[in-house]
C-alpha cells in the first residue's frame, strides 16, 4: 500500500487529511479476499456494482445467508418490515449454537483451536471446537437440571476467560436468554441489570487477574444479590482459587455442577426471531437500556460482516481485543468467529501489564494475522512509544481494525506504520450495540481514507440527514439508517415505548443512530461523535445522566451536571459539576469521596476525572440543567444565547469553579 505523496512532500498527516487521498489495499489482499470470491461467483465486477446490487436487501441478505448459516427449517420469507419492527428469515427454525458449535463436530474442524487463552499471569489454555462443544453441553445440561428453561434469563458476570463464551453458548443452546454484565461494572450496576431482566441464575467466578491484582467478582456478586429476588442460584467458576463467601442454599461450584453431566445436549430448535441475548447499554436517561438480539438475523449479520470486512479464512488467527462484556465481544469474539470456524485469541488482562509490550508479545506468540482494537488502546501504545513494538515480530499481521470512536489521523498513521508496517489496511468499523453488526465499514477492496469508516456495508443504507430529514453532503448532520438490517435489535427488554422514542421518533420510519456524521463527495462517512447526551470514554458508552444519578445518590449532593471533555488518551473524560446540600463544606477529600462513590455505583470506568463544586447550575425556566451551556463554558467556547436561562449568572460560576 503506498501513500500517494504530493511532490513537495507534505507532512504525512496533512496529506492524509486531504479527503481525495486514497489508500489502496495491497493487490494480493484484494484479489484473494472472501468478498472478491463472492463477487466472482455472482458476476459482480466492482465495489460500486456490489453496493448497487445489494440495495435489493432481501436478495442480498437472503443470498449471503446461504454461506454462513444452516437452518433447521428454511425461512418462508426473508424480511417482514413493519416499522419500527423487522423480522428477518421469518418462519425459519434455528439456533445460533447449531452454527457456532454443532455443525463443526464430526468434521475436521472439531480439532481446530477455537480459542487460545492467555491469562494475565501468563497461564495459557487451548480449546478446540470439540473441547468447547463438550464444555458447553455439560453446562447446558446443568442449567436444565437447575430448572432453566427456554426464555428464562441468565445473568453472566465473568471476566475474559473461556468460561464466558461457554456460559453464553450453554444458555443459547437451551433457548435461555443470556445477559452478560461487563466484569468491570460494580455490584450495584450488576444488581440493576439482573433485576431489570429478572434473571433466574447468575454465573460468575471467584476472582480474576487485572494489573497484577485480583478483582473479587464473587464478593461483588454477593453484594448485588442482596436485593435480587428473582435469582435462585449462583454458579461460581474457580479462576484463581481464592476463598469466597458462600451461601449454601444458593451457590454452586461450576466444577461440581458439571462433573457428572452428559457430554451431549440437544440444541433447542428456536424460531429465528426468538431472543438470544440482552445487553445493556447507556442511553440519555439514568436507566440503562436492555438491547435484545435474536438468533437468526444476528447470526447472518455478524458472520457475513466478519467474513467480508476482516476477510476471515481458515488459517487466520483472529484477535478482537475487546471485552466480551460489550457488543464487540459478543459479535466478534463469540458468535461471528465461531460460526466461521475461526481461531481466536482471548486475553484476560490489562494491555500494558506487566509491560507495555504485552500485546505485541501475544501477537508474536500466536502469530496473530488480524488485530481489531480501539483508538484508545492505540493512543495508549503511542504514548509508550515504538521501542516496545520493535522488540517483537509482527510480520504475521495482514489486516488491522478499529472500533468504538472516530480514529484521529495521528493514531491512524501510528497504527498503520508501527503495527501494520505500512502493509496492512485499517478497517475502521462503525456500528453500535443496537446494530449488532458492522454498519459502515470498508471491505478489503475498498480504497481507504484515514479517519473515515468509508461506506456502508453492502445491504446497509445509511444517510446523513438535516433537521428536516433531507439527505445532506459535506456538512454535519444526523446519521440515519434507512432500511432494516439482519442483526437489528428487536427492541428494549420490557420497554417498547422507549425503543420507539429513542430511534424512531425523530424521522418517520428511519433509524436515528445518535451520531453526528458528514458524508463527503465520494460518499464516504466521517463520524464525528455522539449527538445525544452520551459520553464516549475510551470507546465505552456512558450516559451523562447515569453519572449524574450516581452523584445525586450521595447524601451530601443536591444536584450534579456531567459533561465530556476532550482527552488525549480516552477520547473523552468525565467532568462533574456538583451542587452540595445546605451546610455541607466543599473539600478536596469530598471530591475524592464523590469520585469513589460513582465508581462504587457504576464501576471504575465511570469515575469522574474532575469534580468541581458550584453554588448553582445553569437551568432553563422549566428547571432543565443546560449541559450544552456548561460544556461550552467549561471548554472556553461560545455559550450562545443565555437569555432563556432562569439563572444566567450560574454560567459564570462554571468558569470560576473550573
Ligand atoms: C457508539 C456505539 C460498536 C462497538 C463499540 C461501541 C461510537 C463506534 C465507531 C467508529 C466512530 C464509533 C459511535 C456509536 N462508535 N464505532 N468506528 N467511528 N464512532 O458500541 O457502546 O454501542 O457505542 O460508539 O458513537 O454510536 P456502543
Amino acid at each position: 500500500m503506498v501513500i500517494e505523496m504530493a511532490e513537495e512532500k507534505k507532512d504525512t498527516i496533512a496529506v492524509l487529511l486531504e479527503e481525495k487521498r486514497l489508500f489502496h489495499p495491497p493487490e494480493d489482499i484484494v484479489e484473494n479476499s472472501n468478498v472478491k470470491k463472492w463477487m466472482n461467483e455472482h458476476g459482480i465486477e466492482t465495489y460500486e456494482e456490489l453496493l448497487e446490487k445489494a440495495k435489493d436487501i432481501e436478495w442480498f441478505w437472503g443470498e449471503v445467508s446461504k454461506d454462513v448459516v444452516n437452518w433447521y427449517e428454511p425461512p418462508k420469507k426473508i424480511l417482514e418490515w413493519k416499522p419500527p419492527y423487522a423480522e428477518w428469515f421469518v418462519g425459519a427454525k434455528y439456533n445460533i449454537v447449531h452454527d457456532a458449535l454443532d455443525k463443526h463436530i464430526g468434521t475436521p474442524r472439531e480439532n481446530k483451536v477455537a480459542y487460545y487463552f492467555e491469562g494475565e499471569p501468563g497461564d495459557t489454555r487451548k480449546l478446540t471446537y470439540k473441547d468447547l462443544y463438550v464444555r458447553v453441553n455439560k453446562l447446558a445440561n446443568a442449567l436444565k437440571d437447575l430448572g432453566v428453561k427456554k426464555g428464562d434469563r441468565v445473568g453472566i458476570y465473568l471476566p475474559m476467560i473461556p468460561e464466558l463464551p461457554i456460559a453464553m453458548l450453554a444458555c443459547a443452546k437451551i433457548g435461555a436468554i443470556h445477559s452478560v454484565v461487563f466484569s468491570g461494572f460494580s455490584a450495584l450496576a450488576l444488581r440493576e441489570r439482573i433485576n431489570d431482566c429478572g434473571a433466574k441464575v447468575v454465573i460468575t467466578c471467584d476472582s480474576f487477574y487485572r494489573r497484577g491484582k485480583k478483582v473479587p467478582l464473587k464478593k461483588q456478586t454477593d453484594e448485588a444479590l442482596k436485593e435480587a429476588p428473582s435469582v435462585e442460584h449462583c454458579i461460581v467458576y474457580r479462576r484463581t482459587g481464592d476463598e469466597v463467601p458462600w451461601n449454601k442454599e444458593r451457590d454452586l461450584w461450576w466444577d461440581d455442577l458439571i462433573k457428572d453431566k452428559p457430554e451431549e445436549c440437544e440444541t433447542e430448535k428456536m424460531d429465528a426471531n426468538d431472543p438470544l441475548f440482552i445487553l445493556y447499554t447507556s442511553g440519555t436517561t439514568g436507566k440503562p437500556k436492555g438491547v435484545v438480539h435474536r438468533h437468526g438475523g444476528y447470526a447472518v449479520g455478524v458472520a457475513t460482516t466478519l467474513k467480508w470486512v476482516f476477510d476471515i479464512k481458515d488459517d487466520d488467527i483472529w484477535w478482537c481485543a475487546a471485552d466480551i462484556g460489550w457488543i464487540t465481544g459478543h459479535s466478534y469474539i463469540v458468535y461471528g468467529p465461531l460460526i466461521l470456524g475461526a481461531t481466536s485469541v482471548i486475553y484476560e488482562g490489562a494491555p500494558d501489564y506487566p509491560k507495555p509490550d504485552r500485546w505485541w508479545e501475544i501477537i508474536d506468540k500466536y502469530k496473530v494475522t488480524i488485530l481489531y482494537t480501539s483508538p484508545t488502546s492505540i493512543r495508549l501504545f503511542m504514548k509508550y512509544g515504538e521501542e516496545w513494538v520493535k522488540k517483537h515480530d509482527l510480520s504475521s499481521l495482514r489486516l488491522l481494525g478499529s472500533v468504538g470512536e472516530p480514529i484521529n489521523p495521528e493514531a491512524w498513521i501510528w497504527y498503520y506504520k508501527n503495527i501494520g508496517k505500512e502493509r496492512c489496511p485499517i478497517m475502521d468499523t462503525w456500528w453500535q450495540t443496537e446494530t449488532g453488526q458492522f454498519m459502515i465499514a470498508p471491505l478489503p477492496i475498498t480504497p481507504l481514507k484515514p479517519g473515515s469508516a468509508t461506506k456502508p456495508f453492502p445491504g446497509i443504507q445509511a444517510e446523513v440527514f438535516d433537521a428536516e430529514g433531507k439527505p445532506i453532503k459535506n456538512a454535519g448532520g444526523n446519521l440515519v439508517i434507512l432500511k432494516p438490517w439482519p442483526a437489528m435489535l428487536k427492541g428494549f427488554y420490557g420497554d417498547p415505548e422507549r425503543y420507539k422514542q429513542t430511534y424512531w421518533s425523530r424521522y418517520p420510519n428511519v433509524y436515528l443512530a445518535g451520531d453526528v456524521a458528514r458524508k463527503d463527495d465520494d460518499g464516504y462517512f466521517w463520524l464525528q461523535g455522539r449527538a445525544d447526551d452520551v459520553l464516549n470514554v475510551s470507546g465505552h458508552r456512558i450516559g451523562n445522566s447515569e453519572v449524574e444519578s450516581a452523584l445525586v445518590s450521595h447524601p451530601k449532593v443536591a444536584e450534579a451536571a456531567v459533561i465530556g471533555k476532550p482527552h488525549e488518551l480516552k477520547g473523552e473524560c468525565i467532568v462533574a459539576y456538583v451542587v452540595l446540600k445546605e451546610g455541607v463544606e466543599p473539600s478536596k477529600q469530598l471530591k475524592e469521596e464523590l469520585r469513589e462513590h460513582v465508581a462504587i455505583q457504576m464501576g471504575k470506568i465511570a469515575r469522574p476525572d474532575e469534580v468541581w463544586f458550584v453554588k448553582d447550575l445553569p437551568k432553563t425556566r422549566s428547571g432543565k440543567i443546560m449541559r450544552r451551556v456548561i460544556r461550552a463554558k467549561a471548554l472556553g467556547q461560545d455559550v450562545g444565547d443565555t437569555s432563556t436561562l432562569a439563572n444566567p449568572e450560574a454560567v459564570e460560576e462554571i468558569a470560576r469553579a473550573t
